[in-house]
């Protein structure tokens, strides 16, 4: 078969790579994949939003099967142009990505099929968000309705903060058309998981809990990025926990969707928080994490093309999802200033022997040497019987990997292994 991957970060490598593990499988094609995915893909300089020429691509080659993995082209629509095209795909259709396309959307669901989620007021003028912020309770969080690249979220701890958030974004203009209609939400405290969701609309199976590490600092400072590290399984997600997310959010998720005609199938991401009054949905994602991919994706022991095409066929109930009892850990080597400004062009070893435990995120390949191109360059996965050993094994990976200005966080994992130690 015929693959044709579109994305371009660590996630996709993930995918990638797993996809690669079905002896079906004779070629695979990222759109646009990156420099370092070369043993594993051929990448095709054709941008992931550029619909009309994946399209082409996809017609001109006889692609027999798409993955659709960033949320742009899933919200712009790239799954019904494919679809239209009679090449079969993996991911939602537009209609059903807006579950992350628009967090007013999202809130509105929840509210309206009663799924656990903070309290929520929507604005569409920034006069009356102001004049609503005189009297919130603080913190508060300030969050851009639309697309955002995860940074359209301000937990504000005064009243001067959340009013800031609200102007830059509303009047500020700061994330564009995302920025020009708020959600301000009650603050939540408690950890957070991360639950990836394979569903074809009639049955959902959700993939091993994660835990991520969205701040770019150790101990949870700086700023908030794309994610700088993952662990799988995430301890605070017991049994118990699990049950309850199942009855209360995962499977009324489904129903409300279909419910408004607008039917997911693909993966749904779940971002959790577990409070003193239970497990709350903090946002949805239409798509795989990054990079809770690169920790989920190396625990799946049942065959990745085969669950995604039951998915697009419909057939879920009858596929089996299993993963493994071990446990992963993937450790961002990002480049310094990240999620800032940083540098790019700095050349990227990764030597052969640790190759297949690292997937690229942001590289490319200038005259036949591999540089860095992106904030988050690689990732380092390693997966071990034990949490700790999983931890030292990517870390030792992590160390292998050299490029100029690179650094990573030192404690992915520290705070599972703590929940672990008091559970
Ligand atoms: P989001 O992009 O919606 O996942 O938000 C980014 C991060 O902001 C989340 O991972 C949480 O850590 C934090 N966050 C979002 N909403 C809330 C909330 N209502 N209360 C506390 N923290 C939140
Ligand atoms: N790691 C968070 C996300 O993929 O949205």
């Amino acid at each position: 078969m015929k693959l044709m991957v579109i994305g371009s970060g660590g996630r996709e490598h993930a995918v990638i790579r797993k996809l690669k593990e079905n002896p079906k499988v004779k070629q695979i094609f990222a759109l646009p994949g990156n420099g370092g995915m070369k043993n594993d893909a051929v990448c095709v300089d054709i941008g992931a939003k550029d619909i009309p020429k994946i399209v082409d691509f996809a017609a001109k080659e006889k692609i027999d099967y798409a993955v659709v993995t960033p949320d742009d082209p899933l919200v712009l629509g790239c799954v019904d142009a494919l679809e239209g095209k009679g090449i079969p795909c993996f991911g939602p259709r537009s209609e059903a990505a807006v579950i992350e396309g628009s967090k007013i959307f999202s809130k509105q669901l929840m509210k309206k099929y009663g799924i656990p989620t903070a309290r929520f007021e929507c604005f569409d003028n920034c006069d009356d968000a102001l004049e609503y912020l005189k009297t919130a309770p603080i913190p508060t969080v300030v969050k851009a309705d639309g697309l955002a690249l995860g940074k359209g979220v301000i937990i504000a701890q005064t009243r001067d903060e959340a009013e800031e958030a609200v102007r830059e974004m509303m009047r500020g203009g700061k994330f564009g058309k995302s920025g020009e209609r708020v959600v301000i939400e009650e603050f939540l405290e408690g950890p957070e998981v991360s639950v990836l969701a394979f569903t074809d609309g009639t049955s959902l199976k959700p993939m091993v809990s994660s835990m991520d590490h969205k701040r770019a600092g150790d101990n949870d400072t700086g700023l908030n990025t794309g994610g700088m590290g993952t662990v799988a399984p995430n301890p605070y997600y017991t049994k118990a926990v699990a049950d309850r997310c199942m009855k209360e959010i995962f499977l009324p998720t489904m129903a409300a969707m279909n419910a408004e005609g607008r039917k997911f199938k693909g993966c749904l991401y779940f971002g959790l928080m577990i409070t003193k009054d239970g497990p709350k949905v903090i946002e949805y994602n239409c798509r795989f994490g990054d990079p809770e991919t690169q920790v989920v994706l190396p625990l799946l022991e049942s065959d990745l093309l085969d669950i995604m095409m039951a998915v697009t066929e419909e057939k879920l109930a009858d596929t089996e999802v299993k993963f493994s009892d071990k446990y992963a850990c993937c450790v961002i080597k990002a480049s310094k200033g990240y999620p800032e400004h940083y540098e790019k062009g700095f050349p990227l070893e990764i030597p052969k022997p640790v190759r297949d435990k690292v997937y690229v995120a942001g590289a490319a390949l200038k005259f036949g040497t591999l540089v860095t191109n992106g904030g988050r360059v690689v990732g380092c996965t390693a997966v071990a019987d034990t949490l700790p050993e999983a931890i030292e094994k990517a870390y030792k990976i992590a160390d292998q990997v050299h490029f100029d200005n690179a650094f990573c966080r030192r404690d992915i994992g520290k705070r599972a292994l703590q929940a672990l130690e008091n559970a």
